[in-house]
């Protein structure tokens, strides 16, 4: 039964909350600051819960079923997370207090910044970028001023392999830069033979090249000593895409493979489960002859002890308002706080174990190209049921919505044909994990047997198919009388 609306329920006269009566004279109000005419519902304070409670129970979350987003990874956020970010101190600090007052707070920047710098093997972070894709931005216009402060100006063009994340693409464009894609091999590594004559040919030329490590087909490169030995042999510097950093925590350090550069996406790596718009972080981190171009200002440890901001010598500037996502922060720093090394090195471990054991139930069911590889945290299956030929990877997601699972991602990584990319991450049981490997099972059999099913689905969503380009592009935020919505 659909419950109605709010509007739909409004009663002149009825109130939610009832004042006692005023027993201090009248303060003037300015006229022109009342607004007698708003259009709002009139209801009783049990039908204004409701109607939030229902409101926040139409998406499906993480915090109620499982959500396997491939490369958006919305993992579990621990509720201690959420206790250190509303600690008052934390929670009520002005961002304009001066500094001294403001020395908790500083410290915890200063050891994040430390902290991550260990984990992934650079000399220095910064903490400003909002997220992955303005942690790239950073990083590139890094690399560019370090190499255009050498006078190598002629310099414009960055490699990105066709397995990257579109933001890569994107973020080389907004630097002013062109991107030449580098193509993949037939096991999912960057194609050595293509980029040894791209290099040889635009060595020059090179800013860089831009590599996700785990990839987005959820591979290590195996080749990633020699990928970083080309570029750099030709004058370029090496970006590492850390989104996926995930996989390697305790296991790998990129800055001692030889990248120059890496942003982390804190929101996905260290917990505060990533998309629906929320804040993020996109941290940088830095070899040593990179960290004078950081963007600032930074923390520093001052001569007295005291934590002091600090613009470092060449840096590019400030990318952000203030001192970064701050509650992101203190989410980050309390999940790597609380699971220390050990712990860190097994939610990768998890997160891989997860991962091989969907993909071992599945690849006997959905084709899974390189499927004979032990994938990292992710894989890619494809929509293509042999038996189905009406049914695609849109009508198994929208299926998978009628038992309660978040579908995983579509249609990316684009090099891979009606793509399916399933991360579970590393929290879930293996009764979870087994739950949707059987339901994905059961959906390949009904694709073959009752095709209408999956064309139809989902039967219980509050809403059925959307035409989700006019969805994005066409919003309507508002409701009630006068929205025309
Ligand atoms: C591989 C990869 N790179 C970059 C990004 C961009 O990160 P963000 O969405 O925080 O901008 C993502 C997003 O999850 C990603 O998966």
């Amino acid at each position: 039964m659909s419950e109605p609306l709010i509007y739909e329920i409004s009663r002149a006269g009825r109130r939610a909350v009832s004042l006692p009566a005023c027993d201090v004279p009248e303060a003037p109000f300015p006229a022109d600051a009342v607004r007698a005419d708003l259009p709002l519902p009139e209801v009783s304070e049990i039908d204004v819960v409701r109607h939030y409670t229902r409101l926040s129970q139409l998406n499906h979350s993480i915090d109620t079923g499982f959500y396997p987003l491939g490369s958006c990874t919305m993992k579990y956020n621990p509720k201690v997370n959420e206790v250190a970010a509303r600690l008052p101190g934390f929670a009520s600090l002005h961002p304009l207090q001066d500094a001294l007052s403001a020395q908790g707070a500083m410290a915890l920047i200063h050891s994040l910044q430390e902290l991550l710098a260990e984990i992934a093997g650079f000399s220095a972070v910064t903490l400003q970028p909002a997220a992955g894709a303005h942690g790239e931005l950073t990083g590139v216009l890094i690399m560019r001023k370090y190499l255009y402060d050498r006078g190598e100006t002629q310099r414009d063009i960055i490699l990105v392999p066709d397995s990257a994340h579109g933001t890569n693409p994107a973020t080389t464009s907004m630097s002013g830069l062109k991107v030449m894609v580098v193509p993949s091999d037939a096991r999912g590594n960057v194609n050595l033979e293509i980029l040894r004559s791209l290099t040889a040919k635009h060595g020059p030329h090179l800013i860089g090249l831009m590599l996700t490590n785990p990839n987005t087909l959820g591979l290590f490169d195996e080749n990633v000593e020699e990928v970083v030995r080309l570029v750099h042999e030709a004058g370029g510097l090496v970006y590492g895409d850390g989104a996926n950093f995930n996989a390697i925590l305790g296991i790998a350090k990129p800055g001692l493979l030889g990248f120059d550069v890496m942003h982390y996406n804190l929101h996905k790596t260290f917990s505060t489960p990533h998309g629906g718009g929320g804040p993020g972080s996109g941290a940088v981190g830095v070899a040593a002859f990179l960290a004078d171009y950081l963007p600032g200002p930074i923390v520093v440890r001052d001569e007295d002890d005291e934590y002091a901001w600090q613009m470092p010598a060449k840096s590019i500037g400030r990318v952000k308002a203030f001192w970064g996502n701050f509650a992101v922060l203190v989410r980050a720093y309390t999940y790597i706080r609380m699971h220390g090394a050990e712990g860190l090195r097994q939610v990768s471990e998890n997160a891989v174990l997860n991962a091989n054991y969907l993909q071992a139930r599945l690849r006997d069911v959905y084709p899974i190209p390189h499927s004979d590889r032990t994938c990292m945290h992710e894989f890619v299956a494809q929509g293509k049921l042999e038996g189905a030929p009406g049914i695609n990877t849109m009508d198994i997601a929208k299926r998978l919505m009628d038992f309660d699972f978040h579908p995983p991602t579509v249609y990316f990584p684009l090099i891979v044909a009606e793509a399916l990319m399933v991360e579970p991450t590393e929290t879930e049981s293996k009764e979870t994990l087994d739950a949707f490997a059987d339901t994905l099972i059961r959906i390949a059999e009904e694709a073959r047997t009752d095709p209408e099913l999956l064309k139809t689905a989902p039967h219980h969503a509050p809403v059925k198919r959307l035409d989700e380009v006019k969805a994005a592009k066409d919003m309507v935020l508002c409701y009630g009388p006068g929205c025309g919505g």
